[in-house]
């Protein structure tokens, strides 16, 4: 028989230490506790519990060979998960712990494969979030955690967002209102010589190059898809963030951007579709006849990065049969958004 989620709203500066006691015992008990974080909502675990590690990939559908990220509250936690501790890794500690960075190192024998995939790393971070930060002291064991949607799914950035996907699946949902930053964190692999980004998010590559020296981006790390590559982090290589209808993507200068976009919703309006576009503030006003959403100014690749996952889970409710989507420049946060917003897309991308 199915359960029913239970839902638990909480303070996000000052969270009820009740509340966190029971979840943290529920995670402690082999639970599935959703919880926020300032990136996006996670779906938490004990870390070092595998049949609970296991629970997260069955309810979310997710494939067997896509290791979790461990999330800790403390620098001693994650350095037990850990068998060796690369240079570098104590000073991006510093620089962005409590943050969106995630640090793949190698991984110590007391990781469950259920979390590292089989891989001999493990992707470690410590999120920016107090009601993260007391659930994992509360459970007192680290927490293995994914987004909390549906694999392939957009990350959920709100607790209704994770309920739409997993109500009845979890035991808890902690609803402490929307995520800030809205896309995941930069993973960053450290197990070889030099740094490499294996997902852009929440750090960028410039950031990261300020306190480390040279990093390297993973060639799937522009979202685009097919070729030759193989990506190292696992995840890279599925479709993702997708809405339930095909997104095509249209990138290049804005006004060409647009001009395209109109000229595409005509063409699908006049095949009797119902077209959706998502579109930046600068340009929203040309799409009549389409129903728009407004991802955010251009000018700025943070408010559009903290919408971006609402927007594209609200063109799907619209009920339109097709989204278009402008791209913006990939340089900074921008990265991380065209990474999604091309994944999104798959082979749906134009260049104008
Ligand atoms: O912001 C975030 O990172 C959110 C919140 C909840 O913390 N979590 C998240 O988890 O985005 P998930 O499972 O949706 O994405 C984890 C990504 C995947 O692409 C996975 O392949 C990669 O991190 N990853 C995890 N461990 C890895 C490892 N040992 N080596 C390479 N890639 C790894
Ligand atoms: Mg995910």
């Amino acid at each position: 028989m199915e359960q029913r989620t239970a839902y638990w709203r909480v303070d996000p500066i000052k969270p009820d230490p009740r509340i966190m006691a029971r979840a943290g015992l529920i995670l402690r008990q082999g639970g599935l506790v959703a919880f926020p974080t300032e990136t996006v909502y996670g779906l938490g675990a004990n870390a070092l519990d595998g049949l609970a590690v296991a629970r997260i990939f069955e309810v979310k559908g997710r494939p067997q060979d896509n290791p979790l990220i461990v999330h800790v509250a403390d620098r001693e936690t994650a350095c037990r998960l850990v068998c060796r501790v690369p240079a570098g890794a104590g000073k991006l500690m510093d620089a962005f712990w409590p943050g969106p960075l995630t640090l793949v190192l190698p991984a110590a024998p007391v990781v469950p494969r259920q979390v590292t995939a089989g891989l001999d790393s493990v992707g470690i971070r410590m999120p920016d979030h107090q009601v993260a930060l007391a659930l994992i002291a509360a459970a007192g064991v680290p927490v293995a955690a994914p987004s909390a949607n549906l694999s392939g799914r957009p990350s959920p950035t709100t607790a209704g967002h994770v309920l739409q996907d997993l109500n009845g699946r979890i035991e808890v949902v902690l609803d402490a209102g929307p995520a800030g930053v809205g896309l995941e964190s930069t993973v960053l692999d450290l197990t070889g010589d030099v740094p490499v980004i294996l997902r852009p998010g929440g750090i960028t590559r410039e950031e990261l190059e300020k306190v480390i020296g040279e990093v390297r981006a993973d060639p799937g790390v522009d979202g685009r898809p097919g070729g030759e590559f193989r990506p190292r982090s696992p995840g890279m290589k599925y479709r993702h963030y997708a809405p339930r209808v095909p997104l095509v993507l249209v990138e290049g200068e804005p006004e060409r951007v647009a001009a395209r976009l109109k000229e595409l919703a005509g063409i699908y309006r006049s095949r009797g579709l119902r077209v959706g576009v998502l579109a930046t503030a600068e340009t929203a006003g040309e799409y009549n006849g389409s129903r728009v959403v407004v991802a955010g100014p251009r000018q700025d690749p943070a408010a559009i990065a903290s919408r971006l996952f609402a927007a594209l889970r609200q063109l799907d409710e619209l009920g339109v049969d097709v989204i278009l989507a402008e791209g913006i420049e990939p340089r900074g946060l921008g990265l991380a958004v065209m990474n999604r917003l091309r994944r999104a897309a798959g082979n749906r991308i134009e260049r104008v």
